[in-house]
C-alpha cells in the first residue's frame, strides 16, 4: 500500500486538568479538593475538556500500618457520602468521579517526600515516598480508584538514586497494579529534568502513555491568607520552563514533555501575559495542569483557559512538539508545530525582548510550498488574516507572542524503504521488526535540522507495539504503534528526528524496545514490533 492511502493514527494527547500545588501548597485536604471539583465541572472548564483534579503534595503524613498500609488523617479526608468511612481516599474520588472528573495523587520515587526538603508551609514529616512500597501503594492508589498518579523525586534525588531505574521500576509496579485492579493509572514523572528523563522516559517500563517533567517549578505557592500570599508568579520564569521542555525528538506517540503546571490566571501575571503563556504550552503540546485556584478564576482568565481553537492546537491528535525555525535577531523568534489537518501549522510569532518588533515567518521554513497561497488567521480570535505568498510579518508586543494558524500546501516529502526489505517491499512484503531484526532506513536526507518523520506501520494486536529508534546509531527515543487493526492495514503516526544538520546522510534504525519487559515471565513481552513499510521525510 502506497504512503498516501495509510490512515493517519490518532495519539493519545496531553492530560489536561488542575493540581493542587500552586496555589494550595500542603494545605490541601478533602474540603479544598471538592471545592475545585465543583468549580471545573460547572465553570465551562469541564465541557472544554478539563478531566483531572490532582491531588499533590500535603494529603499524606507518612503513617502506615503495621502491614505498611498508607494511613490517612479521618479528619482531613472524612466521609463524604452515607456509608463511607473516614480516612478513605476512595470518597474524595467517589466525589470527583461523581461529577464526571478524574482523580490523580502524588507520591514520591524515594523513602521521603517533599516536605523533608524543605517544606512550605506547616511541619516537615519524613516517609511520605512510596521507595519499599511500590507495589503495595501503586496498587493501594488503583483500588481507591485513582486514575493518574505523580511521582517526584526529592527523596530519591536525596539518596542518589538513579532515575531511569526507580522510574523503570514504579512503571512496571503500575502495570501489576492495573493488571490486578482492572484499572489505568495515567503516569507522570516528576524529577525536574534531572538525567534527561526525555532519553528515557518514552515507554519506561513498558508503559504507553506518560509524561515527564523537564525542569523546575515555575512559581513556589501562592496560598491565600498565608505567608505565601504575597508570592508572584513571573513570565520570565514561564519562558524558562517552556525552554526546559523542548525536545522534539521524545515528544509522540503519546509521550509529552511536561513544562510544569501552568501559572494562567494566578497572581504576578497579567492577562496579556497569561494568553502569551497559554500559547506557548498549547504550541508546546504540553499537558494542560491548571495551578490556580479555580474558584477564584478571572473571567479573563477562564476565557484564556478554555478558549477551544487553542485548545484543539494543544490537544492535535498528531501528538507533536513545536520546533524553533527561525531566530532574525535575539530573542525574535518564530516556532511552528505541525497539526494533524494536512498543511497546516501552528506558528508562534515570539518576542522576547523589551521592545515591539516585527517578526515575520516563510513558508519554505515551516516545510509548506514557498510557492504557494498560504492562508492564516489569528489562533485566538479565529479571524481572517489573509491568503499570503512566501511569508507573513506581524508587529509584536514587547514580551508577548502572536499565536496564528498557517494553512497552505504541504512541502515535498521523500520515501525511504529500509535496507533489508527493499527488494521485498518493492514486491509488498514487509518486515516485522522483532527482536532478532532490525530495519534501517539509511541516507536520509532532510533540510531541516529537526525532520518530520512519518511512519507507515501495520499493528494487527488491540494495544500498542513499541519500537526503539536509533538515529545514526544514538539512542533518541522509543516510540509507540498503537492498533491498525490487522497485519494489512496501515497507519501512520509521526515523529521528529534531530538529524545531522550538516545536511550530511542519516541512518535511521528501528529495533525492539531492549528496555525490561513489561511481564516477569521468560516468554512474556514484546518480542514483535511493528512491521514497518516506510518513512516520508520532511
Ligand atoms: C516538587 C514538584 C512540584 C510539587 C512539589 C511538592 O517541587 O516539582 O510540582 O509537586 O514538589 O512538594
Amino acid at each position: 500500500m502506497a504512503q498516501g492511502t495509510a490512515k493517519p493514527i490518532a495519539v493519545p494527547p496531553p492530560p489536561m486538568g488542575w493540581s493542587s500545588w500552586n496555589s494550595f501548597s500542603n494545605t490541601v485536604d478533602s474540603q479544598v479538593i471538592m471545592n475545585q471539583a465543583k468549580a471545573m465541572s460547572t465553570n465551562g472548564m469541564k465541557a472544554a475538556g478539563y478531566q483531572y483534579i490532582n491531588i499533590d503534595e500535603g494529603w499524606w503524613l507518612g503513617q502506615r500500618d503495621a502491614d505498611g498500609n498508607i494511613i490517612v488523617d479521618p479528619k482531613a479526608w472524612p466521609a463524604i457520602a452515607d456509608g463511607e468511612q473516614p480516612g478513605d481516599m476512595a470518597n474524595i474520588v467517589r466525589y470527583i468521579h461523581g461529577l464526571g472528573l478524574k482523580a490523580g495523587i502524588y507520591t514520591d520515587a524515594g523513602r521521603d517526600g517533599c516536605s523533608t526538603v524543605g517544606p512550605d508551609l506547616g511541619p516537615s514529616y519524613p516517609n511520605t515516598g512510596s521507595e519499599g512500597h511500590y507495589d503495595q501503594d501503586f496498587l493501594q492508589f488503583a483500588k481507591w480508584g485513582f486514575d493518574y498518579v505523580k511521582v517526584d523525586w526529592c527523596g530519591g534525588d536525596k539518596e542518589n538514586l538513579d532515575p531511569a531505574i526507580q522510574y523503570a521500576e514504579i512503571a512496571r509496579a503500575i502495570q501489576r497494579a492495573e493488571a490486578i485492579s482492572g484499572h489505568h493509572l495515567y503516569y507522570s514523572i516528576c524529577n525536574w529534568g534531572k538525567q534527561s528523563p526525555h532519553t528515557w522516559a518514552p515507554n519506561i517500563g513498558g508503559i504507553s502513555a506518560d509524561i515527564w517533567r523537564t525542569g523546575g517549578d515555575i512559581v513556589d505557592p501562592i496560598v491565600a491568607g498565608t505567608k505565601n500570599a504575597d508570592r508572584k508568579a513571573k513570565f520570565k520564569e514561564v519562558l524558562r520552563e517552556f525552554d526546559q521542555a523542548q525536545h522534539p525528538e521524545a515528544q509522540h506517540t503519546g509521550f509529552y514533555n511536561d513544562p510544569d503546571m501552568m501559572v494562567v490566571g494566578m497572581p504576578g501575571l497579567s492577562d496579556q501575559e497569561s494568553r502569551a503563556h497559554m500559547s506557548l504550552w498549547a504550541l508546546s503540546g504540553g499537558p494542560l495542569l491548571v495551578g490556580a485556584d479555580l474558584t477564584t478564576l478571572s473571567p479573563a482568565a477562564l476565557a484564556i483557559l478554555t478558549n477551544m481553537d487553542i485548545l484543539r492546537i494543544d490537544q492535535d491528535p498528531l501528538g507533536l512538539q513545536s520546533v524553533k525555525i527561525s531566530e532574525s535577531g535575539p530573542g525574535l523568534e518564530v516556532w511552528a508545530k505541525p497539526l494533524s489537518t494536512i498543511g497546516e501549522r501552528a506558528v508562534l510569532l515570539l518576542n522576547r525582548t523589551a521592545a515591539p518588533a516585527s517578526i515575520s515567518v516563510r513558508w519554505s521554513d515551516l516545510g509548506l510550498r514557498g510557492d504557494s497561497e498560504v492562508s492564516v488567521k489569528d489562533a485566538w480570535t479565529q479571524s481572517e488574516l489573509g491568503e499570503f505568498s512566501s511569508e507573513y510579518s506581524a508587529p509584536v508586543p514587547a514580551g508577548d507572542a502572536v499565536l496564528l494558524l498557517a494553512l497552505g500546501s504541504e512541502g515535498a516529502t521523500t520515501l525511504y524503504f529500509p535496507e533489508e526489505a527493499k527488494t521485498e517491499a518493492a514486491a509488498g512484503h514487509n518486515l516485522p521488526t522483532t527482536r532478532n531484526q532490525q530495519l534501517t532506513f539509511s541516507k536520509v536526507t532532510s533540510r531541516f535540522a529537526i525532520a518530520r518523520v512519518r511512519i507507515t506501520y501495520s499493528n494487527p494486536d488491540k494495544t500498542p507495539r513499541f519500537a526503539e529508534l536509533r538515529v545514526n546509531g544514538r539512542i533518541a527515543t522509543r516510540i509507540s504503534f498503537p492498533s491498525t487493526g490487522s497485519d494489512s492495514t496501515t497507519g501512520v503516526v509521526s515523529i521528529e528526528s534531530q538529524l545531522n544538520s550538516n545536511g550530511a546522510k542519516n541512518s535511521l534504525t528501528f529495533s525492539v524496545s531492549s528496555g525490561p519487559k513489561p511481564d516477569s515471565g521468560p516468554d512474556s513481552g514484546p518480542d514483535s514490533g511493528p512491521t514497518i513499510q516506510s518513512i516520508a521525510v520532511q
